[in-house]
């Protein structure tokens, strides 16, 4: 709508008077803020951006490859694709403890940045490289680092996904998007091309699969959890609820499968298996603070676990997270 074209009119001034005629890098995870950012300041500036995302082979199934798709290919955006799964995996190797995964993922994520943002500045055909750092903070981001965050007695769960990046840089900072809230942000992804099913995916952790496999996290254990993982989403968008009219994708505000390290028995055809467990956790909420199980229907689910054990060969049982926020948390870890 015309409210929103007059929005990014504006932001794209703005955005040029700021940068002018310098450099822009960005940290494209995947999530919906950063693609939002990423898509407005290349309108804005277009190759003086350069997006670098990082793999650190804890995504989803084919999330790299639909980034690179949307971002290199659709908005012939420049954007450094880093495969960083053996280094990512080789720090985690032997580490169990849910807030040292967080550490050791945050700090290897800013190793990685800060080794491409040299690389291209090395190479910088014909200029200094970048002077600016984009990032995807929005409103509510702003709100939580301020006094809010000093209230709270006790950390349950580190959240430091980049922080400290500019300052580690030396860079300027841009972000264009810190007077918006999550709706707005959408909206406006929208209005700048990127598919909804990109803009109104549910929230997906900085530290990815690796909060979502128990304890020590193996890549064999996240391609399980990936392919296990990817028939539950596609079954929540598929399946839709005849009451509302909506999907149950689109009904839960947060759906993913969590590794259990746990082998159970099982039978198959005339075998035996003994496999892993994996369970799968959907929440309705408004702000993520407190959380309700979804009631997803039982057909929902049967036909999911059927899935997941016919089609993902390691895992043999299927269970269904029915605790609430509080007293447990939404993600596992
Ligand atoms: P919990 O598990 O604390 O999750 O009930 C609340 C929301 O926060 C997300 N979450 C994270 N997001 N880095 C993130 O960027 C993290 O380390 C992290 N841990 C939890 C979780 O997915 C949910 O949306």
């Amino acid at each position: 709508d015309w409210i929103m074209g007059d929005y990014i009119t504006e932001a794209v001034e703005k955005i040029r008077a700021q940068v002018g005629e310098e450099e822009v890098i960005l940290g494209l995870s995947g999530g919906v803020d950063s693609s939002v950012a990423a898509a407005l300041i290349h309108r804005a500036i277009g190759d003086q951006l350069t997006c670098v995302f990082v793999d650190h082979g804890l995504l989803r199934l084919d999330e790299g490859k639909m980034v690179m798709e949307m971002f290199a290919g659709r908005l012939h955006a420049k954007v450094i694709h880093v495969d960083a799964t053996g280094q990512f995996m080789g720090q985690l190797a032997g580490i169990s403890d849910p807030e040292a995964k967080r550490k050791i993922i945050g700090r290897e994520f800013v190793e990685v940045f800060k080794a491409e943002a040299a690389k291209l500045k090395a190479s910088g055909a014909g200029h200094q490289g970048a002077t600016f750092l984009a990032q995807g903070t929005i409103y509510p981001d702003v709100i939580e680092s301020g006094g809010a965050k000093s209230k709270k007695a006790v950390t349950i769960k580190s959240h430091h996904n980049v922080g400290g990046l500019p300052e580690q840089l030396g860079l300027k900072l841009l972000e264009p998007l810190r007077d918006l809230f999550k709706d707005e942000v959408r909206e406006l992804g929208v209005a700048l091309g990127l598919p909804r099913e990109m803009v109104y995916r549910h929230p997906f952790p900085g530290p990815g699969l690796g909060v979502r496999i128990l304890g020590e996290v193996k890549k064999e254990f996240a391609d399980l959890l990936r392919l296990a993982d990817a028939i539950f989403i596609e079954e929540l968008r598929n399946t839709i609820d005849a009451n509302t009219g909506k999907s149950w994708y689109d009904l839960t505000s947060q759906a993913f499968t969590v590794f259990l390290p746990v082998k159970s028995v099982g039978v198959m055809g005339d075998g035996r298996t003994y496999d892993y467990v994996v369970a799968l956790r959907a929440v309705v909420t408004s702000d993520f603070m407190t959380a309700h199980w979804a009631e997803l229907p039982y057909s929902l689910l049967g036909k999911v676990s059927n899935r997941i054990i016919n089609e993902v060969r390691g895992i043999n049982r299927v269970v269904y997270d029915i605790s609430g926020k509080p007293p447990a948390t939404i993600e596992w870890e």
